[in-house]
């Protein structure tokens, strides 16, 4: 059926919102080209940010045991080009820029500028465990460069500074995003957080920042610190895993009444998105799969003046794809990074000659640094799935609707 405007009042909401969604963003932009930009569309007119914001989680990002050298090269700044005015957002799309300082080195070989075509050579060795020999095929490229600028984790500086506005609006609502490792390689974390307790979430993530591993035990810290330490030696790259949660969520965030509304589908997207992640898990996750269902399951409860609660949350704050108002928690694993010095046996796309590939600038883990760019996703999925319950054009308008909804669950 065509979508004429006649149509549209014939179709049912559901139809309707599939080619409509309240929060929107893109990142565009190459590893070495001149930056990264950034768009995100849908918030409210009236929200505080400033460049400071974004650039405070940027640092986050940059941060990190294991890094390569480009963390030294870059001190990443964000700049807005739109959609905030004097400080406070207008309700029109926020683009974001953030500069590639190396980009004079490289103004040439990445030149939109056809004067400049063939001023490097190309590249035609693929490494394994990237897109450079599928994107390649895919796109028609002898110069494997057009894929790797672009599938380069680079991008994620700019979902961060993205998932930093949205954390600005998750915080008006007085909700919080954060992270924590809890493994490096062989290394992990010993204690257990409670996840059905907030506080103890915040205690793990408060306790991380302090650590350049992001892991909140400091003998785990000095042990994952020794395997990152020991691989870079071997000339090997670890992966790992880490939870993020998002406190606050009332509940009936995302919908479970179509497969691509829910909220779990959502989040596993958003993280499984992330370069290098293998596998997400929500809440208990794949430890569920061996437990008898008396064990697991959230049982309800109600207290007057408290309302419903739980007493676990083995579900990670989401049932049948909506929040049920407890923590929401996700882990995620991280393959180790696919760069390394170890020489890995590839074959060259213009001679078909067998090669051992060779060493970049690259890092030996990023697991710490991942564990930032999923706080920014899974604020970035949080924010969309709030804009969708509140509605409302200024922050005043989605204060007023999310305030009546907090009372009315108050009295549910
Ligand atoms: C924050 C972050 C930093 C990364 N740094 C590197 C790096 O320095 N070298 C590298 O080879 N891969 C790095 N990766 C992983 C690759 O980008 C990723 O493995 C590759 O693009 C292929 O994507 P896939 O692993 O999702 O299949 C990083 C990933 C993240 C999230």
């Amino acid at each position: 059926m065509a979508y004429t405007a006649k149509n549209l009042k014939k179709t049912t909401v559901s139809k309707y919102n599939k080619f409509f969604k309240m929060l929107r963003f893109y990142t565009a932009g190459e590893s070495h080209g001149k930056g990264l930009v950034g768009i995100i569309e849908g918030l409210p007119s009236g929200l505080a940010i400033s460049s400071e914001d974004i650039d405070t989680e940027l640092k986050r990002r940059q941060k990190g045991h294991g890094r390569g050298g480009r963390m030294k090269i870059e001190s990443d700044h964000a700049e807005i080009i739109s959609g905030v005015r004097w400080g406070l957002t207008t309700g029109a799309p926020i683009s974001l820029f953030i500069e590639n300082r190396d980009w004079p080195n490289w103004s040439e070989a990445m030149s939109p500028q056809k004067d400049f075509e063939g001023s490097v050579q190309p590249v035609t060795r693929p490494r394994p465990g990237h897109a450079d020999l599928a994107g390649a095929q895919k796109f028609s490229h002898r110069d494997i460069r057009n894929i790797l600028e672009r599938s380069s984790a680079r991008e994620t500086a700019m979902r961060v500074a993205l998932g930093a506005v949205a954390k600005k609006f998750l915080a008006a609502f007085n909700m919080r995003v954060g992270s924590f490792i809890f493994r490096i390689g062989s290394a992990v974390l010993e204690s257990a957080v409670n996840t059905a307790s907030g506080a103890d979430l915040l205690r793990f993530s408060k306790k991380a920042e302090a650590s350049e591993v992001r892991c909140p035990e400091n003998n785990a810290s000095a042990q994952m610190k020794a395997a990152i330490d020991e691989a870079a030696k071997a000339g090997d790259t670890l992966g790992g895993k880490f939870t993020v949660f998002v406190l606050g969520a009332p509940a009936g965030l995302g919908n479970h009444t179509q497969w691509d509304r829910r909220l779990d589908g959502l989040m596993a997207q958003a993280m499984m998105s992330i370069q290098a992640i293998k596998a997400v898990e929500i809440g208990g996750g794949a430890c569920l799969a061996g437990t008898p269902g008396s064990g697991i399951m959230d049982e309800i409860f109600y207290k007057g003046g408290k309302g419903f609660f739980r007493k676990t949350n083995n579900m990670g704050g989401i049932e049948g794809g909506m929040t049920n108002g407890m923590p929401i928690v996700v882990h995620a694993a991280m393959k180790p990074i696919p760069t390394l010095k170890k020489p890995l046996r590839s074959v060259d796309i213009s001679t078909k000659k067998p090669f051992k590939a060779a060493y970049e600038r690259s890092d030996v883990c990023a697991v710490p640094a991942a564990s930032v760019v999923a706080e920014a996703m899974a604020a970035l999925v949080i924010s969309g799935v709030l804009l969708e319950k509140l509605g409302g054009d200024s922050l005043s308008e989605a204060r007023r609707n999310y305030d009546s909804y907090i009372r009315y669950l108050a009295q549910f």
